[in-house]
């Protein structure tokens, strides 16, 4: 919404949540603690605040003015009921489209943007249908139009990806709808990456692209255990895959398994759908890429164990990186926290450190963890690196953040305890410089010590 207000500045754009908190820190003097973290925003924000972009938590004030309405709510997996553990829960859609449908006035737009299953757009017409059917009968004249217009931006790269797309979707029927919302667009996208589509289509490409993008990581993760098994090497690999335009260079890095907010979710859901239309071998071959994913994060845990011969309890492993990738403060679903849970698990002693992750979520997230049976923590945020590597058994770098790439190795060496391990789970480090120091490195997909 920061880059439509920026885009259109005879737009006004009204960002609403119930939660005060959050609306709170979007509109706080400082921009240091903004809610969520991606490179440009601040500046962004800093620019448009409180020009043509407010933030507010007077959710049906800002429907009644609203000539279009972009409902922009989570979606996630249901924890309960029926589809639990796939389905996606839609409580969040559906009592947004009840609060248009209470509060509008006039014709309004509503642009479906939150990642839903495909058929969502009918659960909203229902509402919004239902209520023009009760207008009627009380000859109020309030009338709505259904549009999907997913969003494709990728975290940490959310205001380049916004202000550069690919495409965007626009889909549905109702033509002047679709002409207002392509309007916007074609501010600062050229026109022709502007894709119609029927609002099936729109809905069902969203959860289509995850999918293709997660089978992607999972494949090259899948190779990059037989790399480690035969002596070659993932990155080699992947460079000569890649080179093939039909394959293309993106999304083929090797890592510890994809985290984020969208990938899981979004199969889980597809798998959801197929078995609901009862296509239960599509339904399989989709959950492999996300089983091939759980295995990938398990795998690097188990390795870390037998590196130390089978044994982690009470060594001191320095986790590098909570996030699950770069450039962001979001470590939901990510693989940082599933590797970390496994290693307190087998008794290890962590030491975390994030550049963006708020340590107060790191501790809430590990929390069942936070003390062993003689009441000692297991594990601790911290800030200062230098102190985090003293007497350190292993270092386990799990998000590939700048700064990891120029760690001080000789000095490292030092303040850590021998034999010293590095795990690097997102090859991000050259051999040369860490070997010379004494340190034993492992390396995702890494054949050469084979
Ligand atoms: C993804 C899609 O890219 C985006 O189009 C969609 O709108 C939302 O979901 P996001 O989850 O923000 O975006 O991040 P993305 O860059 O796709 O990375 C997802 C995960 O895959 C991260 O954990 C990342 O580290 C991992 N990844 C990505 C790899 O392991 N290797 C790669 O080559 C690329």
């Amino acid at each position: 919404m920061a880059v439509v207000a920026k885009y259109c500045p005879e737009i006004e754009v009204t960002v609403v949540d119930i939660n005060r908190e959050r609306i709170d820190a979007w509109n706080s003097e400082e921009l240091t603690n903004l809610p969520i973290y991606e490179p440009g925003l601040k500046e962004l924000i800093e620019k448009i605040r409180n020009k043509n972009l407010f933030f507010s938590v007077d959710v049906e004030e800002a429907i009644r003015s609203a000539d279009m309405v972009f409902i922009s709510v989570n979606t996630p997996t249901k924890t309960s009921g029926l589809g639990a553990g796939y389905a996606s829960d839609l409580k969040w859609v559906e009592a947004s489209a009840r609060k248009v449908a209470e509060f509008s006035v006039g014709h309004t737009i509503v642009v479906e943007k939150s990642t839903v299953p495909v058929r969502t757009a009918e659960l909203i017409s229902n509402v919004l249908l239902s209520q023009e059917e009760k207008n009627k009968i009380n000859k109020e004249k309030r009338t709505f139009s259904v549009l999907s217009s997913p969003e494709f931006l990728a975290e940490g790269t959310a205001i380049k990806d916004l202000e550069n797309p690919d495409r965007v979707l626009v889909g549905g029927e109702d033509k002047m709808a679709i002409s207002c919302l392509t309007e916007i667009y074609k501010k600062w996208i050229p026109e022709e990456k502007i894709l119609l589509t029927n609002l099936w289509s729109s809905e069902l490409s969203k959860l289509t692209a995850n999918a293709f993008l997660a089978q992607r990581i999972s494949s090259i993760n899948s190779i990059s255990a037989l790399c480690e098994a035969t002596g070659a090497q993932i990155n080699e690999v992947s460079l000569a895959i890649g080179s093939d335009k039909r394959i293309g260079r993106n999304f083929l890095k090797a890592g510890p398994g994809f985290g984020g907010s969208c990938f899981q979710k979004d199969i889980l859901n597809l798998v959801y759908l197929c078995r609901f239309y009862g296509l239960s071998k599509v339904a399989d071959y989709w959950e492999n890429v996300i089983n091939l994913n759980n295995w990938q994060r398990k795998r690097i845990a188990d390795l870390i164990v037998e590196k130390f011969f089978g044994t982690v309890t009470d060594k001191k492993i320095v986790i590098l990186g909570f996030a699950f990738k770069a450039n962001t403060n979001d470590f939901r679903e990510s693989s940082a926290y599933y590797i970390s849970k496994e290693l307190l698990e087998n008794g290890a002693k962590l030491v975390i450190h994030d550049p963006k992750v708020s340590y107060k979520e790191i501790n809430l997230a590990l929390g069942d963890f936070t003390y062993n049976c003689d009441n000692k923590k297991r594990f601790s945020c911290m800030d200062n690196l230098s102190k985090a590597f003293d007497n350190a058994d292993a270092i386990v770098i799990l998000t590939e953040w700048d700064n990891y790439k120029k760690l001080d190795w000789e000095k490292i060496s030092s303040l850590m305890r021998h034999p010293a391990w590095v795990f690097d789970t997102r090859s991000i480090l050259n051999e040369s410089d860490i070997k010379k120091f004494g340190i034993k490195l492992w390396s995702v997909g890494d054949g050469l010590n084979y």
